[in-house]
């Protein structure tokens, strides 16, 4: 049996990214035997400014939108992050093995951080000594996750060795799971840059609720390249990035998707995954929607996923505080 856990942040936008980099292989990991964990890290929200009403709104459309992907609550613990204060309690003991130097290289942190100087939050700069805490914290084998966070559960492997050569067997060492298509899909209106909801446009991005006139809207308007050929190319991000996500809506290779158009031009294929995305959004769409009618029932959801998180979690830091000597009864 492995456990498999990931999380993702409730910043109000979840994306296609978000979507094919971290929910669909969670939804596909709930398969018989693997024990699974996913949460919404709120307390990783909140490293930068958060209106607490839109956050509390966030959260349940997040919970909401994994409901909807195919995450069931039977099969997977889903729960938010702030409701385990063990999540924060490791995360305090890793920052003590830490060093500087390692955060200090963290690419997301420097790519966050650019151009703020001295005003970036210390809760930034330690987002993935929290993340390695998430992780740890419940023995887990597998995380998938997009690309940009290969970096961070790096670390969590770091700290579980170094925990445990200095401590003696405590944390399982986790090992990301990124998938070979679709692990970072790029911005449409930069293919040079990944696809974010940080993006200060929305053309960077498709939003898992974006209508029908926004879908076509901003395919229209992606970056392309004056070639016109439907082809894979290392020199032509643009284009490729396109083909990597008709391939992941329509599970089609994407050979077959440059065989289907050999000899046609970027209109018809932006116009048909345009389609493809809007017939993959709106049934998506509405579940969503029909899941955040009933608040309560997301509410009762979460509070069983919490106790059954926190009852985890305590069991491991009594084995955490005895192992560095803050327990005084034996
Ligand atoms: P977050 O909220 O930024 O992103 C959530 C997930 O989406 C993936 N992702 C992408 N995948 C493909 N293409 C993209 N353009 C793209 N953009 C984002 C991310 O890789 C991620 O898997 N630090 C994490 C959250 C976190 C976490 C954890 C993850 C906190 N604790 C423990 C795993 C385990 C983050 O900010 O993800």
């Amino acid at each position: 049996m492995s456990r498999i856990l990931t999380a993702l942040q409730p910043s109000g936008i979840l994306h296609i990214g978000n979507y094919f980099g971290a929910i669909e292989p969670m939804v596909s990991l709930q398969s018989a035997g693997n024990q699974n964990l996913l949460f919404m890290v709120d307390y990783h929200a909140i490293t930068v400014e958060q209106d607490p009403h839109t956050l509390r709104q966030n959260i349940l459309f997040a919970a909401a939108t994994y409901l909807a992907s195919g995450i069931d609550p039977e099969k997977t613990i889903l729960f938010q992050q702030s409701r385990v204060s063990e999540h924060t309690e490791l995360a305090w003991i890793l920052n003590c093995l830490v060093r500087m130097g390692e955060l200090e290289r963290m690419t997301q942190y420097k790519d966050k951080a650019l151009g703020k100087g001295q005003s970036v939050s210390v809760g930034l700069f330690d987002y993935p000594v929290l993340m390695a805490a998430d992780i740890l914290l419940y023995d887990t084998n597998i995380v998938p996750v997009g690309e940009d966070q290969k970096q961070h559960v790096e670390l969590a492997r770091d700290l579980a060795e170094r925990f445990n050569k200095k401590f003696g067997e405590t944390f399982v060492v986790p090992k990301p799971q990124i998938r070979k298509e679709g692990a970072r899909l790029m911005a449409l209106d930069d293919p040079h840059k990944k696809m974010s909801k940080s993006a200060t446009s929305e053309k960077n991005y498709l939003s898992l609720m974006d209508d029908e006139k926004t879908v076509l809207k901003k395919i229209k308007a992606a970056v392309t390249d004056s070639e016109g050929t439907i082809r894979l190319s290392p020199s032509r991000p643009g284009i490729g990035n396109l083909i990597t996500i008709l391939s992941l809506i329509t599970k089609k290779t994407p050979k077959e998707i440059e065989n289907a158009y050999e000899g046609k031009g970027y209109g018809d294929f932006k116009t048909d995954l345009a389609r493809e995305l809007t017939a993959f959004l709106t049934p998506l769409q509405s579940k969503i929607n029909a899941l955040l009618k009933d608040p309560s029932g997301l509410l009762k959801i979460l509070d069983n996923g919490a106790s059954r998180a926190k009852a985890m979690a305590e069991k491991k830091m009594i084995d955490v505080r005895q192992k560095i000597g803050v327990t005084l009864s034996s």
